[in-house]
């Protein structure tokens, strides 16, 4: 996958700049608050759906402006295509690829794929659970096309779910009917996506196991494992009947504690995925060194799970990691990445042979 234009209009402190990429390593260098991060933020869109920085639309609009558009050109292989966002404020977003309006999110996902890797995401081990599974259903997206489509629709019967339980007379006759119906309706979505993630963790465990040898020297045995709330059996996690029939027992048997506790107190909405080390939970045992190996090889695996899914490698997003990382894993990192596209931002980058291409940002604008 190349990405070859990114043209960006009143979005954020980008008021109006296309810019150009070429293959290998592109990068945007410029002071602080010059609109780096803004262009990385723009691109991401066409890969997760929406800007990775806040929910709330209306942000990304400059201040003054009612409207943003942004639009990309890219080489997948077959084709060259384009796609492109259109912000209104007050009004729902829209999407396009080569022209034609997009209904739904998930025709939208999948098309163009990046991996992004900000300084947020080396805390990614010790991080809470929400973090690792944002990670699981991001990365899912861009791959499983009927992923976000089970997401969307356990997230929506649950938040009606969770309404109930808290409604006062939850316990009525005619509620019961209603929370029986929800668990036969979640049930098959919540193990569609257990058995995605499971799949997906195993695919993990064997990316992270040889970049984490290779970074520490040693043979230190990493397992990524799914930790389901409802089973930790993986003949059960992986056999999507078998989790559904248990999901929808479990949505039931404890619903008079649910309707108590007023929440739902099982489901895909609790889990978690665990890096083990020799066994060990890295999030409770390992060093701060080592959870940092441990996230460097988490988004190396998860462009390496992209390409063996798609046959082509996704386009890395660089967000200023080399000022966060120490000599040794920042060369480590890039040496993985040789002869794939990256846009990297760095404010300290000088420019120097081994880019590409060097777009300097100053006050939202190409120099
Ligand atoms: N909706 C908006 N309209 C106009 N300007 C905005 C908007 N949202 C953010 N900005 C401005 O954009 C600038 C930040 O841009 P960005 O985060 O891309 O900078 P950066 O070059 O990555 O900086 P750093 O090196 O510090 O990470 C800030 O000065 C901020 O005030
Ligand atoms: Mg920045």
């Amino acid at each position: 996958m190349k990405l070859l234009e990114c043209a960006v209009k009143n979005f954020r402190i980008i008021k109006d700049q296309k810019f150009e990429f070429t293959d290998g390593v592109n990068l945007i260098k410029g002071n602080n608050a010059q609109g780096k991060t803004t262009v990385l933020e723009a691109i991401y869109v066409f890969a997760r759906g929406r800007s990775f920085r806040t929910r709330n639309e209306a942000e990304i609009i400059a201040f003054d402006r009612d409207g943003a558009d942004i639009e990309i050109v890219y080489e997948d292989l077959k084709r060259t295509n384009t796609m492109s966002v259109s912000y209104k404020r007050d009004e729902n977003r829209k999407l396009y690829k080569n022209g034609i309006q997009i209904n739904k999110t998930s025709d939208f996902l999948g098309n163009f794929r990046a991996v992004l890797f900000t300084p947020d995401h080396l805390s990614l081990i010790k991080s809470a659970a929400t973090d690792r599974r944002l990670f699981l259903d991001i990365a899912l997206s861009q791959i499983e096309p009927k992923y976000i489509g089970y997401l969307k629709r356990y997230g929506i019967l649950l938040s009606q779910r969770n309404a109930l339980l808290k409604e006062k007379s939850a316990d009525s006759d005619q509620n019961r009917i209603l929370f029986e119906t929800l668990a036969e309706q979640m049930a098959p979505a919540a193990a569609a996506v257990t058995a995605l993630r499971y799949r997906y963790c195993e695919k993990l465990t064997t990316h992270i196991s040889d970049y984490f040898e290779s970074m520490t020297d040693g043979a230190e045995a990493t397992d990524t494992v799914y930790e389901s709330c409802v089973s930790q059996d993986p003949e059960i996690l992986k056999d999507e009947e078998a989790m559904r029939a248990l999901y929808e027992r479990k949505f039931t048997d404890n619903l008079s504690r649910e309707i108590n506790m007023k929440t739902s107190l099982y489901g895909i909405q609790k889990d978690d995925i665990d890096i083990r080390l020799n066994g060990y939970s890295s999030r409770k045992y390992c060093s701060q060194g080592q959870q940092r190996s441990l996230a460097i090889a988490l988004k190396l695996a998860e462009g390496d799970i992209s390409a063996e899914a798609t046959g082509e490698y996704p386009v890395y997003l660089l967000d200023d990691i080399s000022g966060e990382l120490d000599a040794k894993r920042n060369t480590f990192f890039m040496s993985q990445l040789k002869d794939r596209q990256i846009i990297i931002t760095s404010c300290t980058a000088k420019s120097s042979k081994k880019y590409g291409r060097v777009i300097t940002m100053k006050n939202g604008g190409a120099v």
